[in-house]
């Protein structure tokens, strides 16, 4: 789908995503034709830059792309604008909006603007306030706010910047990213279950004994430090991105494919996630936090040891967590999920153990026989794996466990599109569908901040284990998943 005339207006445009995302998905549209002629990308950010500078550091960005593509970053680039823009000096407000005007013109976009707020999540609220004091959002049917995460930090922090937003902005103005969501294969899940038969009869508690989501990562902090101290994985990840893939994964089938069909079906599973054990959530939640590790000739350092990180820092790199769905489909199936950083491999996947067999007739020949499992693979290697019992060959009837495979490479041979290629162009078309709702945010945040606070008020109950870089995690989180006589998927 070709995006409609209009202006992309990026606020926080010499910052890291911009360079590393946003421009990088921009031009790839434009690659694919699907940015029309009359569209403009308006950069804005504190520094005194011009258009000029503003087209240099996007070539520095684009470098390899553009090795490529010489003739399209060439039209590409007469797009690129810029604006030194402060959101907290309402006549830098004032000058935009004359600039706008102006592009508007040039560019034939007819005031349909786009105001992505890439800045620092403490200027989401009262970016919002200025961009409608200025006027600039009182078009619900021209003008859009897509909003990066974290959308708050606990509970209260997101209702009352839901609310903010809100009283600047319609809620169909609002566009809250999380980019899992623009990954194809978390956008499969919905596809795997809705567009086929065999999946939706056994989808629940009767078939399913277990599910488990994880997002493993072998970078460390990098160069973040500065946000991920006061972030921590539990809401730099499982608060969004772990908790989506859970909905997609255990939401109702909806009605039609609307987004605010989807979005209510999210937003009803979520409210009914709980805790496995909210009383003790010590018995049901691990933090783990990296220690060096590594080998000679790439020796890691430890999170503690991390530039600009406290060297008695307590937040976790690493957490795993069981939760239960408190509702007719799933009551009594444990969802186990984790991530953390530094871990062994990269991956990301949702994994669904079937019940055993009530009977076991054959012998298998790893002693024990396996539980069928459907694996939805995420990230690398995109894709789906179902393993089940087979006659082993040969005399006698002992079973082993076989893989049925399907991977995107192979049966579709490109690469997919960056999330945020398809996030961009969604919220520039105006489709909701893969955008998180005020409803759904509030839900995720309501599910953890009991546990947020706990973490604050009594860290003992739940203390940092230590692990080793480039290995799965604590022990501790082994012990959590192993009282249940499970063990944690490790491809
Ligand atoms: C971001 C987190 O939202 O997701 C990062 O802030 C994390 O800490 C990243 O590294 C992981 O995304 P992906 O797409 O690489 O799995």
């Amino acid at each position: 789908r070709v995006v409609p005339p209009q202006c992309l207006v990026i606020f926080g445009a010499s910052g890291d995503l911009t360079h590393r995302k946003l421009v990088p998905a921009l031009f790839e549209l434009f690659k694919q034709r699907r940015l029309p002629s009359e569209f403009a990308i308006l950069g804005c950010a504190r520094r005194p830059w011009t258009d000029e500078i503003f087209k240099e550091k996007m070539e520095e960005a684009l470098s390899s792309q553009i090795k490529e593509s010489p003739k399209e970053w060439e039209l590409f680039s007469q797009n690129l604008f810029y604006e030194p823009v402060d959101l907290q000096q309402p006549e830098h407000l004032v000058k935009l909006g004359e600039r706008l005007e102006i592009i508007d013109k040039l560019k034939a976009t007819h005031g349909h603007r786009t105001f992505y707020l890439s800045v620092s999540p403490k200027f989401y609220g009262s970016g919002c306030r200025a961009l409608a004091a200025a006027g600039l959002l009182k078009d619900p049917k021209r003008s859009r706010v897509v909003i990066e995460k974290p959308f708050g930090r606990d509970f209260n922090s997101a209702q009352s910047l839901n609310s903010l937003v809100q009283g600047c902005a319609q809620e169909s103005q609002i566009f809250r990213i999380d980019h899992y969501l623009g990954k194809e294969t978390v956008q499969n899940i919905l596809v795997l279950r809705f567009a086929n038969t065999i999946f939706e009869p056994i989808w629940n508690r009767n078939y399913i004994s277990s599910v488990q989501i994880t997002s493993s990562e072998t970078v460390g902090v990098e160069d973040r430090a500065g946000y991920y101290e006061s972030s921590g994985a539990l809401r730099d990840m499982v608060q969004n991105h772990l908790t989506q893939m859970l909905a997609l994964t255990a939401m109702e089938p909806p009605g039609h494919f609307d987004p605010e069909a989807i979005r209510n079906e999210k937003a009803k599973v979520l409210q009914a996630v709980k805790l496995a054990n909210e009383e003790k959530p010590w018995e049901c939640c691990v933090r783990g936090q990296y220690s060096k590790g590594g080998s000679d000739e790439e020796p890691l350092l430890g999170y503690r040891d991390e530039p600009g990180v406290d060297p008695n820092s307590t937040t976790e790199t690493y957490v795993a967590m069981k939760l239960f769905i408190d509702n007719w489909r799933w009551q009594g199936v444990p969802f186990y999920v984790r991530t953390g950083k530094r871990l062994a491999k990269r991956l990301s996947e949702v994994v669904l153990t079937f019940r055993e067999a009530p009977v076991h007739l054959f012998d298998a020949a790893g002693g024990c026989p396996t539980s069928n499992q459907l694996i939805l693979r995420i990230q690398p290697n995109e894709g789906a794996e179902f393993s089940f019992e087979v006659k082993s060959p040969g005399s006698g009837m002992r079973s082993r466990p076989v893989n049925m495979e399907f991977s995107y490479d192979e049966s579709f041979g490109e690469p997919s599109d960056e999330g945020y290629v398809r996030l961009l162009a969604d919220a520039m078309l105006g489709d909701p569908t893969l955008f998180t709702r005020s409803d759904e945010v509030e839900a995720a945040w309501r599910l953890y901040t009991p546990l947020l606070e706990k973490i604050e008020d009594s860290p003992w109950e739940l203390p940092i284990y230590p692990y080793e870089s480039r290995t799965w995690g604590p022990t501790e989180s082994d012990l959590l998943i192993g009282k249940d006589q499970l063990l944690w998927r490790r491809p």
